[in-house]
């Protein structure tokens, strides 16, 4: 279906179970996502469970040291694989202990022995793709994906232009969060911050949120960016913006990644936005600030940040009970303060092609 320039999704398509499903098929399984970070993958053997949209995935750091990403999902009965995240010298399934090597060949299965015709060299685990930016792990459930350079285009240089230097960055926390609201809620209320004025004082005391000065761009194709300048007037609120970053930058990795960069000291926040079902989404942010940065303004910033998630988590959910109403087909979207959702929406309309 075409979708024209001031008209938004179905509304139909933010409870619609094969919507859904077609999402899943189409967008998550062929598209980059932000998995997790290398900082509990330094050490050969070390390993972290995480997510593809809904595609199981285990990210592991081989003998060689180079990172490899598996569907974690065992060749024997399907059981998922590993949990969490840990360092084993090989990678073993709780259910009948099946057991993989770190490059995912299967090295021992009990009792394959009195099995006639048991081949482990065809039952080795199923390589996704795994690339990096900076301390940054990105995974693809589509093995055969173009680098992730060309998905993210000029978004390093655009940070590091900034004035963040992520490899410079030092971990600090993965704050979790979970939506009544169906992903691409959640997308969309992050991509335009014409509710910022309304519903977000503290944000917006911080941030210049008029018109005029908070502007949206398409960086690239699958980098949707909004600047936003400090408010005029100095220091007003939750914490001191004042820093070697002058400007807030808030970008969108097609599908579901958010990149978040607060003014002030160096930092960055980065984390999915992942379905949990139709009407439910969760995800998380990692943060990371420069290692100099001071404690009491990284725990200002973190309850700046945290006070936004707060009023968000309510405004995604108001617009899932108002869009599942039933009622209405569509709403009405600003052509320019929403322009960022319709380049979502196209993206989306676009990934899932005809019905
Ligand atoms: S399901 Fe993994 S060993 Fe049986
Ligand atoms: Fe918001």
């Amino acid at each position: 279906m075409a979708i024209d320039t001031v008209t938004s999704l179905p509304w139909s398509w933010y409870s619609d179970q094969e919507i859904l499903r077609l999402e899943q098929e189409r967008i998550f399984r062929r598209t980059w996502q932000y998995a997790c970070h290398t900082g509990p993958l330094a050490e050969s053997g070390s390993f972290v469970a995480c997510r593809a949209g809904d595609v199981p995935v285990v990210v592991v750091r081989d003998v060689e040291g180079s990172l490899r990403a598996f569907l974690n999902v065992c060749r024997h009965r399907g059981s998922l694989l590993v949990e969490g995240e840990g360092r084993r010298n090989s990678l073993q399934c709780p259910y009948h202990a099946w057991t993989y090597a770190l490059d995912g060949s299967l090295r021992t299965a009990p009792r394959a022995d009195r099995e006639p015709g048991f081949d482990p060299s065809v039952l080795s685990l199923l390589p996704l793709a795994v690339d990096t930016w900076g301390p940054f792990v990105f995974v693809n459930p589509d093995a055969e994906a173009a680098p992730l350079a060309e998905t993210l285009g000029d978004l390093p240089d655009l940070v590091a232009r900034a004035g963040v230097d992520v490899d410079a960055l030092r971990f600090r926390l993965r704050s979790p969060f979970a939506l009544a609201a169906n992903w691409k809620v959640a997308c969309e209320n992050f991509l335009e911050c014409y509710h910022c004025q309304i519903a977000h004082p503290g944000f917006s005391a911080v941030i210049d949120v008029a018109a005029d000065a908070y502007t949206l761009e398409e960086t690239s194709e699958y980098v949707s960016t909004q600047y936003g300048p400090l408010r005029d007037g100095g220091p007003a609120g939750a914490y001191d913006p004042r820093g070697e970053i002058g400007r807030g930058q808030f970008h969108f990795l097609w599908p579901n990644v958010k990149i978040n960069i607060a003014p002030g000291r160096p930092n960055i926040s980065i984390g999915p936005i992942l379905p949990d079902g139709t009407e439910r989404t969760s995800g998380f942010l990692d943060y990371f600030f420069a290692p100099d940065a001071d404690e009491g303004w990284i725990e200002e910033l973190l309850a700046w940040d945290d006070q936004v998630g707060v009023e968000d988590r309510a405004l995604v959910a108001r617009v899932q009970a108002g869009v599942s109403s039933g009622l209405l087909e569509e709403g009405r979207l600003l052509a320019s303060s929403e322009s960022l959702i319709r380049h979502f929406d196209r993206l989306l309309v676009r990934a899932l092609g005809p019905p």
